[in-house]
């Protein structure tokens, strides 16, 4: 898996030095005025915002966009698919599931309970693409074989993405059984362009919005 993972670290380097980057950080407001940083990888759009902090643990807003063919995507808060939490997204109807895992090797993630999540309005469906809003507790630090692990809010985090054409197999259950991803690579993800001081407001006005 080290190995694979050092293979997969080096094309999308490769990539980057020789053609355009496979992530473009940007800035994303939506209707409303929530601002995001963003970050596209694997055809998913990520975007997270965050209170104006200098250290971790802090919430996470974050917001997946992914095309409807897409059966699950999820981002990797340490950058790699073992030891580190993970949020899990997918269809269900015309609404939108959370999943808080985290897996211990190559296997299939577990439930995990050091991640607390609150749907937000913004997770919908419509004819293209499925969106996932959700705020995030236990998502800035955790802890890895006893070390305590924290991201860094004033940095671009270094954070990987893992999808899968096949929805999970009960979209209604966030401990649903999912299919191995069939895409996966690490990205950037600019935390320090996340930072609002509006962060509570933010929040406020994505859980009253219908
Ligand atoms: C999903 O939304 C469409 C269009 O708004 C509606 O026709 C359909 O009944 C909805 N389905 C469910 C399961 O709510
Ligand atoms: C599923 O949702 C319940 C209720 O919000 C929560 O307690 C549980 O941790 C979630 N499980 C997963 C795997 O996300
Ligand atoms: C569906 O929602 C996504 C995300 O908001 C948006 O980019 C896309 O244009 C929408 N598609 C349609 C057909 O409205
Ligand atoms: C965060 O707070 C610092 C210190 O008060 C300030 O200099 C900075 O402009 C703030 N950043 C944002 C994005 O508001």
């Amino acid at each position: 898996m080290h190995i694979l993972q050092s293979v997969t670290a080096g094309v999308a380097l490769i990539g980057t030095a020789l053609a355009a980057p496979s992530a473009a950080a940007a800035k994303y407001c939506d209707a409303a005025g929530v601002c995001f940083s963003e970050s596209v990888a694997g055809g998913v759009t990520f975007r997270a915002a965050i209170p104006n902090v200098s250290a971790a643990p802090f919430d996470i807003i974050l917001q997946i966009v992914a095309p409807k063919a897409t059966g699950w995507a999820g981002i990797a808060w340490g950058g790699a698919m073992a030891n580190n939490p993970l949020t899990l997204g997918w269809a269900n109807g015309n609404s939108t599931v959370v999943s808080s895992r985290w897996a211990t090797g190559h296997v299939l993630p577990g439930a995990y309970a050091g991640a607390t999540y609150t749907t937000l309005s913004g997770s919908s469906v419509n004819a293209t693409h499925w969106t996932l809003t959700t705020l995030c507790t236990g998502c800035s630090q955790w802890t890895a074989s006893g070390a305590a692990k924290k991201l860094d809010p004033s940095a671009a985090a270094t954070v990987a993405y893992g999808l899968a054409t096949t929805p999970p197999t009960e979209p209604s259950n966030n401990a649903s059984r999912i299919a191995v991803h069939t895409g996966k690579g690490k990205f950037t993800l600019d935390l320090a362009a996340a930072k609002t001081e509006k962060f509570d407001s933010y929040v406020q006005t994505l859980k009253g919005k219908a």
